[in-house]
């Protein structure tokens, strides 16, 4: 049977979005020796750098457009993800070759805030955004935490 659905009105919804990169770190805080650095992050504070090959999801959440049916055009956030983060990271020593770790340790929490921040600056502000980083398929964070 024929159900008549009418058009949604201020309907709140999620899109979200996968994408990933590869990228080498180390975690390391200058302002301690290096045996304090060695005791608190163990092998990933090896001076020669380890990979992690990240995973993400990114939520975008805001009212759909009535005109469109769309929150936002997949293919917007897909070019932001592109742009700001696989462009930027991607094959990248973030310790080394990114300005947003060079003074900033690249634990999972810190990537998954800053991959955030650069996506909410590059979309309009009506839109909220969280995202969640996996460093291993077992290891993961989210920002903004909704917990
Ligand atoms: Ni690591």
């Amino acid at each position: 049977m024929f159900v008549d659905i009418a058009k949604p009105v201020n309907m709140r919804i999620s899109v979200f979005r996968k994408a990933h990169f590869n990228a080498a770190h180390r975690l390391h805080n200058p302002a301690w020796s290096d045996e304090r650095n060695a005791e608190v992050f163990g092998l990933c504070n090896n001076q020669y750098y380890h990979g992690h090959n990240y995973e993400m999801e990114v939520r975008v959440t805001g009212e759909v457009n009535p005109d469109t049916g769309y929150l936002i055009d997949l293919k917007i956030l897909k070019d932001v993800i592109k742009t700001e983060i696989e462009e930027r990271f991607d094959h990248k020593n973030l310790n080394e070759e990114t300005e947003e770790f060079k003074n900033l340790n690249p634990t999972a929490e810190n990537i998954c805030y800053v991959i955030w921040k650069l996506i909410s600056d590059a979309l309009d502000d009506k839109y909220d955004v969280g995202v969640k980083l996996y460093e291993t398929p077992r290891n993961f964070v989210e920002y903004p935490s909704p917990y």
